[in-house]
C-alpha cells in the first residue's frame, strides 16, 4: 500500500485563462499568470493499491459521489494509463477555507493530486511534468504546482502547455483580500464557462492581446510596480467578464455588489490606498495591494455593507510533499 499526502495552495490569476484551443486536454486559448495565496490550504492524502476495487474521496470528511468524484476518477484513469499500473485510489482532502468562499478550490486539489497521486502510482515527476499532469485534472492547477509567481505558457501540445514560477514568493509582499459577497455556488461552473468563451465576438481581440498583457503583468512584478501591475490586473478582468457577457448564452457572474466594491477600489487607488481589483467566475471580489496596506483594505472592505466576510493572504509556495 502506498500512501502519500501533500500540502498545497490555490492561486489568483491576474492574467487569467478563460477558454480553450484543446477542451480535452485542457490547452489554454491564452497563457496567464498568478499568485499562489499561503493561508488557504489544501492537505491532500492518497492510498493507491492493487487491492481497491473503486476509487473514492472524501472532501472536507463528507463522502462525495456524482460528479466531483467522476472528475477525480478520469484523472486517476489518466494516472493508470501514464502508469501501467492497475492500482485505485482513495482520497481524503480537507482545506482551511470554505468551498463557499468561491476560492477555486480545483486549483489546490488537482495540484495536490498530481503531487500525491503521481507517487503513490510510483511515478517521479519533474515540476514541469507535474504540472502538466495538474493541467489536466483542472486548467488552473498547473498554476498551483510552482511556488510564488507564475506563469502558465499556454503551448500549443500537452508537453508544451505548463507552468513556471517567473519570481519566488518572497519577490513582493503582496496580499490578496477577498471581499465575500455572497455564499451561494455559482451557475455556470469554469468548465462550462470555458466551453463558451468562443461564442464571444471579444475573445478573439482578448486572446489576440494576451501576449502584450502578459508581459506588462510580468515585467511589473519583475520591477514591482504596483501602478503598472493594478492597471493591467484590473484591464484583464474586465476583458474577460466582458467575454463571459457577451458569450452565448451569457454568464453575468458580477453582481450590482461586486461593481460597487470595484467603483469603490478604483477610487481609493485615487486617492489613498494603492490597490485592484480582480474577479474569478464568481461575484467576490479579490483585493490585490501590498503588505503594508493590507490591514487598511480589509478594515474598508469589511464595513461595506452587504460583503459577508473577508478571507486575506499573503504569497505562497508551490505544492509540497507532508510525508
Ligand atoms: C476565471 O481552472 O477552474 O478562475 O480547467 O475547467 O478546471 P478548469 O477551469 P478553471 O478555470 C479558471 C478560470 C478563472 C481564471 C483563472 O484562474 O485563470
Amino acid at each position: 500500500m502506498n500512501s502519500f499526502s501533500s500540502l498545497s495552495h490555490p492561486n489568483i490569476a491576474f492574467i487569467k485563462y478563460w477558454g480553450n484551443r484543446d477542451n480535452t486536454l485542457r490547452i489554454p486559448a491564452n497563457g496567464s499568470i498568478s499568485m499562489n495565496l499561503s493561508s488557504l490550504e489544501t492537505r491532500t492524502t492518497v492510498e493507491a493499491s492493487p487491492e481497491f476495487r473503486i476509487d473514492s474521496l472524501t472532501l472536507n470528511n463528507r463522502r462525495e459521489t456524482g460528479a466531483v468524484l467522476d472528475r477525480v476518477k478520469v484523472f486517476f484513469d489518466l494516472l493508470r494509463e501514464i502508469s501501467g499500473k492497475p492500482f485505485y485510489a482513495h482520497v481524503k482532502s480537507e482545506n482551511n477555507f470554505p468551498l463557499s468562499a468561491g476560492i477555486a478550490s480545483s486549483a489546490s486539489a488537482f495540484a495536490a493530486l498530481a503531487m500525491v497521486g503521481s507517487k503513490a502510482f510510483g511515478l517521479d515527476l519533474t515540476e514541469k511534468e507535474l504540472s502538466i499532469l495538474a493541467r489536466r485534472g483542472s486548467g488552473s492547477a498547473s498554476r498551483s504546482i510552482p511556488g510564488g509567481f507564475v506563469e502558465w505558457h499556454a503551448g500549443k501540445t500537452n508537453a508544451g502547455s505548463f507552468a513556471e514560477t517567473i519570481a519566488p514568493a518572497d519577490h513582493w509582499e503582496l496580499w490578496d483580500c477577498v471581499a465575500v459577497v455572497t455564499e451561494q455556488p455559482k451557475k455556470t461552473g469554469s468548465t462550462e464557462g470555458h466551453l463558451l468563451a468562443g461564442t464571444s465576438p471579444l475573445q478573439a481581440a482578448r486572446v489576440k492581446d494576451a501576449p502584450r498583457r502578459l508581459e506588462i503583468c510580468r515585467n511589473a512584478i519583475l520591477k514591482r510596480d504596483f501602478e503598472a501591475l493594478a492597471n493591467i490586473i484590473e484591464l484583464d478582468s474586465n476583458m474577460m467578464h466582458g467575454v463571459m457577457m457577451t458569450s452565448q448564452p451569457p454568464l453575468m457572474y458580477w453582481s450590482p455588489k461586486s461593481l460597487e466594491i470595484m467603483l469603490e477600489v478604483a477610487k481609493w487607488r485615487k486617492t489613498s490606498i494603492p490597490a485592484a481589483y480582480t474577479l474569478d467566475a464568481g461575484p467576490n471580489v479579490h483585493v490585490i495591494c501590498t503588505r503594508e496596506y493590507a490591514h487598511r483594505v480589509r478594515a474598508r472592505l469589511e464595513k461595506i455593507p452587504g460583503v459577508a466576510w473577508v478571507l486575506s493572504s499573503g504569497v505562497g509556495s508551490g505544492v509540497q510533499m507532508l510525508s
